[in-house]
C-alpha cells in the first residue's frame, strides 16, 4: 500500500508552464509565467494597465495560443478553446438582437444540450442572478448592472469548472459593483452553482482583498508575476472597515508601489 507521502497530489485545476506571448517576432508582451490554480480557489490577478492581464485570461480561455509554453486543465494540455472555462467581460459582450434568455442560453447549444434542457438551464441561472421576469427583455432595455447579470448568468449556465472574469465590475457604479461582488461570492459558495473556481482580473486592490483566496500581482513590460499574497487566513465576510482587511489592503498597496 502506498504511504501518504508517495500518493500524488491531485492535479491542479489550471497550470501555466513557462507561458510567453509575443507580439510579432521580437516584442514579448507577457511571460514567462508559471501559475497554478487549485480546485475551488478564488484567485485574483492585479497589475497596472497593459501588463497583460486580459492576454493571460485569453490564453487560459484558449482563444489565444501562447507563443511559448503550456496551459494545462486538470493536467491535460489545452489544445483549443477551453470548454471547461467561461468568461465574463467588462463590456458585457451581449448579443443585442437576442432576448435575455437566449443570451444566457447561447453557449449551451454548442455543448450539445437539447432545446428544452437549454431553456431550463438558462432559467436556473437567470433566477440565481435575480433576473427572473426579464427573460424576454432585450439588452438595450436593461441597466448596465442588469446587463452584467446577464453576462454572469450566461457564463455560469455552461457550468464551467473555471469562471474567468475580466474587470467585470469596473463599468458599473460603486453601489451596483458592490452588490455584484456580494452576489458573485454568494454564488461561488452556493451548492446549487456548479462552478467552484474563479479567476478574477481587477484593477482594484480592495476588490481583490475582499474576494480572493490568493492574489497574484503582475508587473509590466513584459507582464510577469511580481508577487503573490495568500489570503486564506483572512476571515470572511471581509467588510472593508475591519482592521485586518484594511491592513491587508495597505500591505498590498505597499507591494505594488
Ligand atoms: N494586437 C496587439 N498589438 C500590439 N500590442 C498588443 C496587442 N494586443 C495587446 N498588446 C499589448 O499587450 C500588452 C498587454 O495587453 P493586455 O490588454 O493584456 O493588458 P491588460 O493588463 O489587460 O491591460 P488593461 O488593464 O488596460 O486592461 C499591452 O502592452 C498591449 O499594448
Ligand atoms: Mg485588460
Amino acid at each position: 500500500m502506498a504511504s501518504p507521502a508517495s500518493v500524488a497530489a491531485p492535479a491542479a485545476l489550471l497550470r501555466l508552464e513557462g507561458v510567453e506571448q509575443f507580439y510579432g517576432q521580437k516584442i514579448r508582451i507577457l511571460g514567462p509565467i508559471d501559475l497554478e490554480m487549485r480546485e475551488a480557489e478564488f484567485l485574483s490577478l492585479v497589475g497596472p494597465s497593459g501588463c497583460g492581464k486580459s492576454t493571460l485570461l485569453r490564453i487560459v480561455a484558449g482563444v489565444l495560443t501562447p507563443t511559448v509554453g503550456t496551459v494545462r486543465m486538470g493536467g491535460r494540455p489545452l489544445k483549443d478553446v477551453n470548454t471547461r472555462a467561461a468568461m465574463v467581460f467588462q463590456s458585457f459582450a451581449l448579443f443585442p438582437w437576442l432576448k435575455v434568455v437566449d443570451n444566457v442560453a447561447v453557449g449551451l447549444e454548442s455543448r450539445g444540450l437539447p432545446p428544452r434542457e437549454r431553456l431550463k438551464k438558462a432559467q436556473k441561472y437567470i433566477d440565481l442572478v435575480g433576473l427572473s421576469g426579464y427573460e424576454r427583455a432585450y439588452p438595450r432595455e436593461l441597466s448596465r448592472g442588469m446587463k452584467q447579470l446577464v453576462g454572469l448568468a450566461r457564463a455560469l449556465a455552461v457550468e464551467p469548472e473555471l469562471l474567468c472574469m475580466d474587470e467585470p465590475f469596473s463599468a458599473l457604479d460603486v453601489l451596483t459593483a458592490r452588490t455584484m461582488r456580494e452576489l458573485v461570492l454568494d454564488l461561488w459558495a452556493s451548492p446549487v452553482v456548479m462552478t467552484k473556481s474563479i479567476l478574477l482580473v481587477t484593477h482594484s486592490i480592495e476588490e481583490a482583498v475582499a474576494m480572493s483566496d490568493r492574489v497574484v500581482v503582475l508587473k509590466a513590460n513584459p507582464g510577469r508575476i511580481a508577487d503573490e499574497v495568500d489570503l486564506r487566513g483572512l476571515p470572511r465576510p471581509r467588510r472593508p472597515d475591519l482592521p485586518q482587511v484594511r491592513e491587508t489592503v495597505d500591505r498590498m498597496y505597499a507591494l505594488l508601489a
